[in-house]
C-alpha cells in the first residue's frame, strides 16, 4: 500500500524549476510524509499523467510552461480563477474528481501586495502573450490598474486575448507607450544572455519593472532597469506565494513563508 504522498511538477523545460525544493522543505517542517518531483514532459504524456491521478498513484500536480492550458480538456472541474484564465498550476482529486485551480493569480497579487505596490491609477505595460499572461491581466484589473497595454513578437497572440480581455491595449513589438510598471512575461532571460533590446535610458527612472523569472534572480532585464534607477522585482515571492497557495489546497495546511524559506531559492 502506498503510504508517501506523491506531488510533481509537469512542464518542458523542466530543469529550472524550483517547486521542489520549496515544497519538499515545506513537507518536512510541517511533517509531511510526502514527496514532490519535477518531470518533462510532452504534450502527449498529458493524459497518462492526469490518469495517474485518478488511479491514486499521484496525489496532486503543478503545471508549467507550456501546458497549463493544455491540461484542460483533462479536469472534471475548474475553479473559477481557472476557468476565466484558462490556465490551470494546480491539479488534485477530491470526491473523485479531477480539479483544476490557478494560483498564479493569488501569486502574483500577494507578491505585488507583499511589495506594498500601490497599483491603483497605474499604467501597466506588458511584454509577452504566453499562457501566463491572462492572470496576470486579471490580477491586475482586479487589483485596480487603470491602463493594460500588450505588446508581443508575434502580434496576433496578443490580439487573441484582446477577444478576452477587451480593455487591453495592444503595440507593436518594440514601441513603448507611456507606463509606470512594465512586466516581462516573455520567456526571454531564461538563459543568462538573453536580452529584450530596450533603450533603457530613454524609458526614464522611478518605474517599476517586474520580471516574472525568478531563475536566474536577475536577467539583463532587471540589472539595466536598476542601472537606470528604476525599483525591480522578480518573479521569486509570486512563485512562493503560487506554491503557498498550492500547498494549501493540497495539504490544507499554510505553511510559513519565513527569511529562511525565501533564502532557500536563491
Ligand atoms: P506559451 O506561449 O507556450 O505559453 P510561454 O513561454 O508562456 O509559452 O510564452 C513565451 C512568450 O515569450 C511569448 O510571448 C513569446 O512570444 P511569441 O508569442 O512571439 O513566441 C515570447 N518570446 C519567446 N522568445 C522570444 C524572443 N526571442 N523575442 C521576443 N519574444 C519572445
Amino acid at each position: 500500500m502506498k503510504i508517501k504522498k506523491k506531488y510533481l511538477v509537469i512542464g518542458n523545460p523542466i530543469e529550472h524549476s524550483l517547486s521542489p525544493k520549496l515544497h519538499n522543505y515545506w513537507f518536512n517542517r510541517n511533517n509531511i510524509d510526502a514527496i514532490y518531483e519535477k518531470k518533462k514532459i510532452n504534450e502527449s504524456d498529458i493524459k497518462e499523467i492526469i490518469h495517474e491521478i485518478r488511479s491514486g498513484k499521484i496525489d496532486g500536480l503543478n503545471v508549467t510552461v507550456p501546458f497549463k492550458n493544455s491540461v484542460i480538456p483533462f479536469i472534471d472541474e475548474l475553479s473559477s480563477d481557472a476557468e476565466k484564465s484558462q490556465s490551470v498550476n494546480t491539479i488534485l482529486k477530491e470526491k473523485n474528481k479531477i480539479l483544476g485551480h490557478n494560483t498564479d493569480i493569488g501569486g502574483f497579487e500577494l507578491a505585488l501586495r507583499n511589495k506594498g505596490y500601490d497599483i491603483k491609477n497605474k499604467k501597466v505595460f506588458i511584454l509577452g502573450a504566453g499562457g501566463v499572461v491572462p492572470s496576470i491581466i486579471l490580477a491586475l484589473s482586479k487589483m485596480g490598474a487603470f491602463k493594460i497595454i500588450l505588446s508581443n513578437r508575434t502580434r496576433y497572440k496578443a490580439e487573441k486575448l484582446k477577444n478576452f480581455f477587451p480593455n487591453l491595449e495592444i503595440v507593436n513589438w518594440g514601441e513603448i507607450p507611456k507606463f509606470n510598471m512594465i512586466i516581462n512575461a516573455t520567456s526571454l532571460g531564461l538563459n543568462k544572455d538573453d536580452e529584450i533590446k530596450l533603450d533603457y535610458k530613454e524609458l526614464g527612472k522611478n518605474k517599476l519593472f517586474y520580471d516574472l523569472i525568478y531563475n536566474p534572480t536577475q536577467t539583463k532585464f532587471l540589472l539595466k532597469a536598476k542601472q537606470a534607477g528604476n525599483q525591480i522585482e522578480n518573479g521569486k515571492m509570486m512563485f512562493i506565494y503560487q506554491a503557498h497557495q498550492s500547498f494549501t489546497i493540497w495539504h490544507k495546511i499554510m505553511p510559513k513563508i519565513d527569511e529562511e524559506t525565501i533564502k532557500l531559492l536563491d
